[in-house]
């Protein structure tokens, strides 16, 4: 991540939450090892959202297990009694999540789709695919922020999210107009440049389908899917292909440097991935999710918090709040 945006994901988040950062530093000062913990306050208000991470340097000293143990007591002080991480699968992550103890949630998967495999004329034949069974949709875009007319039709499709797959121990989202504009305080902290398209009703002049997109301006070759979805009562009609593909093309006329496009969906949302395929993305990894309760981490014994003789400190004796 450019450092504008990962310096706006430390500060609020994905989840519209305003996480904590902590850093764990050694004996000489210099950072090891930190993490992002998010509290949801919507939805969710057992459950702390955890991003750890050690320098290559430090790992397999028991700094990980330091920092795991050091939030799970943020987690008990703030009365939640989950704590759920992400790893890539495969990774040192995944085998750390393990040696946890932790148990596997649901997984993501995350695709590529690199835009000059993508043979000529096949948008558009998905394009007319796609218009031939959304008769009565019409499609409009935008660039950066939602317009004000928009704002409580884009929080309801937010809101359909919900009925995409997620794991047992997930709510879903509650959304409303106020959380629209925290996400775009978000996009605009990161200085994305933000592309969305939707699909309109015609008989109804209501918002039926929507995609969007962020393009880092120092790397303006990759770009990154956020938000798709069709409203309940609009499925059946092709509009997430159709939306997709109308970003494509959009995208095709406004940034000319762009090459790849990274989307991540759950392992089974078998509808969005079959429109992803037919678009051409190609898997690149798996990223399964990882649930600890916290009363179980409170009781690891101490010497969980490092080994080897090469014990650090429990981060909290050098932690530092840097965003709360
Ligand atoms: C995962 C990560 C935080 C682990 O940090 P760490 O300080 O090395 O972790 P610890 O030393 O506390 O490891 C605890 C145990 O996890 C397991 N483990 C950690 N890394 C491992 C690896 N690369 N291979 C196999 N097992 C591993 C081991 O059982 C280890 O105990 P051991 O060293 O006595 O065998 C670090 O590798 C990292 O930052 N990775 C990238 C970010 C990430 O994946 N974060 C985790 C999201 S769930």
């Amino acid at each position: 991540m450019p450092e504008r945006s990962f310096a706006a994901w430390l500060a609020l988040g994905w989840t519209e939450d305003h996480p904590e950062a902590w850093l764990a530093r050694d004996a000489a000062g210099q950072a090891c090892g930190w993490y992002s913990l998010a509290f949801p306050e919507r939805e969710n208000t057992h459950l702390a959202y955890l991003s750890p991470l050690v320098g290559p340097a430090y790992r397999r000293h028991g700094i990980g297990t330091g920092l795991v143990r050091h939030a799970a007591e943020q987690a008990r002080q703030r009365g939640r009694t989950l704590i759920t991480a992400e790893s890539r699968q495969g990774s040192p992550g995944e085998a750390f999540a393990r040696a946890l103890g932790a148990r596997r949630g649901i997984s993501d998967a995350c695709r590529v789709l690199q835009l000059k495999t993508v043979p000529d004329g096949h948008l558009a034949r998905l394009r007319s695919q796609a218009q031939a069974a959304a008769v009565g949709y019409s499609l409009m875009s935008w660039e950066g922020p939602v317009p004000g007319r928009y704002l409580v039709q884009v929080a309801r499709l937010n809101q359909a999210m919900n009925d995409a797959p997620r794991s047992a121990e997930d709510e879903g989202q509650q959304w409303d107009v106020a959380r629209v504009r925290e996400d775009q305080a978000r996009v605009a902290a990161q200085g994305l440049r933000y592309y969305t398209v939707a699909a309109c009703c015609e008989r109804t002049g209501e918002l039926a389908a929507i995609t969007q997109l962020g393009i880092e301006p120092p790397a303006p070759d990759c770009g990154f899917q956020e938000l798709t979805v069709v409203a309940r009562t609009h499925r059946g009609h092709r509009l997430g292909l159709l939306v997709k593909v109308a970003m494509l093309e959009l995208l095709a006329g406004h940034e000319p440097l762009l090459e790849r496009v990274f989307t991540g969906n759950a392992d089974t949302n078998a509808h969005m991935i079959a429109i992803n395929t037919e678009l051409g993305f190609q898997l690149l990894d798996h990223w399964p999710s990882w649930e600890l309760a916290v009363a179980e981490v409170l009781t690891w014994p101490a010497s969980a918090q490092g080994r080897g003789g090469a014990a650090p400190e429990p981060p909290g004796a050098r932690g530092r709040r840097a965003q709360s």
